[in-house]
């Protein structure tokens, strides 16, 4: 482990700040080995000052964590793993979700790097997915524990008013939907390297296996409800160079819509994941 990294934390249950480390694809081997070990016991770490990555050290660094995954699954972003996510609306990223949880290999990790900030608003909130989970009483374990949700991407969105899109979207909705993907994951998953059980939830989300679209609805209120207290969650305010990574398998997250018309542009990249493993396995 690297003595000199400081890792602070920001949220009672989730989030930490580390400091001491510059970013890139030439970490050495214990830099990455503590800046890991940080990200799955908080779930999502915060980097300052990060001013020099482009594009291409971006990818260089999230490649460090793991194998690269396109950037989205629908959105032709060319040959690029870089994700330009600019329009709150056009990707409904102001809902609390996972990523890209209607496919069957959940992505592991997100790599978010803050490229144009608005003059106020635009923070992202994230909540501990195992936290929420182990608050549970056993009533709601028994209920979770064996219950499956299916994911779909064309769900949400369809819900959004045309209206809503945002002019300076750099994709559009159809963009996000040009595939319509629909994958049944269990709602608590056990995390592939801590061993830990995670919620697998968010708003793909369409329904649960074997329950009404009424009874789904008030489970999954329920749940979200659980996951998303704020007690539960860590709120970043954005600073230009700040890079934020969260564990995907652990984690939800929801990009507030609260900076008017100004221009907000976020990079993402992504660590492929596994299909997520239900407890009974
Ligand atoms: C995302 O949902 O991955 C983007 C979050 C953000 O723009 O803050």
């Amino acid at each position: 482990d690297r003595a000199d990294l400081r890792v602070r934390q920001v949220g009672g249950r989730v989030g930490a700040h580390i400091e001491g480390v510059r970013l890139g694809g030439d970490l050495d081997e214990a830099t990455v080995a503590s800046v890991r070990a940080a990200l799955l016991r908080h779930k999502v770490v915060f980097f300052r000052g990060q001013d020099h990555l482009d594009d291409a050290e971006h990818q260089a660094f999230a490649a460090r964590m793991g194998p690269l995954t396109t950037a989205h699954p629908t959105v032709d972003t060319g040959s690029g793993r870089v994700l330009k996510v600019t329009a709150d609306k056009g990707m409904a990223a102001n809902a609390w979700h996972t990523d890209v949880t209607f496919v069957d290999r959940v992505p592991a990790i997100s790599v978010l790097r803050a490229v144009a900030l608005p003059p106020y608003g635009g923070s992202t909130v994230w909540a501990n997915c195992v936290a929420a989970y182990e608050a549970l009483p056993t009533s709601l374990r028994a209920l979770v524990d064996d219950l499956w949700a299916v994911h779909t991407n064309s769900y949400d969105y369809a819900q959004l008013d045309e209206e809503s899109e945002e002019p300076d979207a750099h994709y559009t909705r159809a963009d996000f939907t040009s595939q319509v993907f629909e994958t049944e994951h269990p709602v608590v998953r056990v995390h592939p390297e801590t061993g830990e059980r995670a919620f697998v939830l968010g708003h793909f989300v369409k329904g649960f296996t074997g329950l009404s679209t009424s009874e789904s609805t008030a489970i999954f209120h329920l749940l979200q409800n659980r996951i998303t207290k704020l007690e539960n969650t860590v709120r970043w305010t954005w600073e230009p160079g700040d890079v934020a990574m969260w564990d995907n398998r652990a984690t939800q997250h929801y990009a507030v819509a609260d900076f008017d018309t100004h221009y907000r542009e976020m990079r993402r990249i992504t660590v492929a994941g596994d299909v997520p493993v239900a407890i009974d396995g």
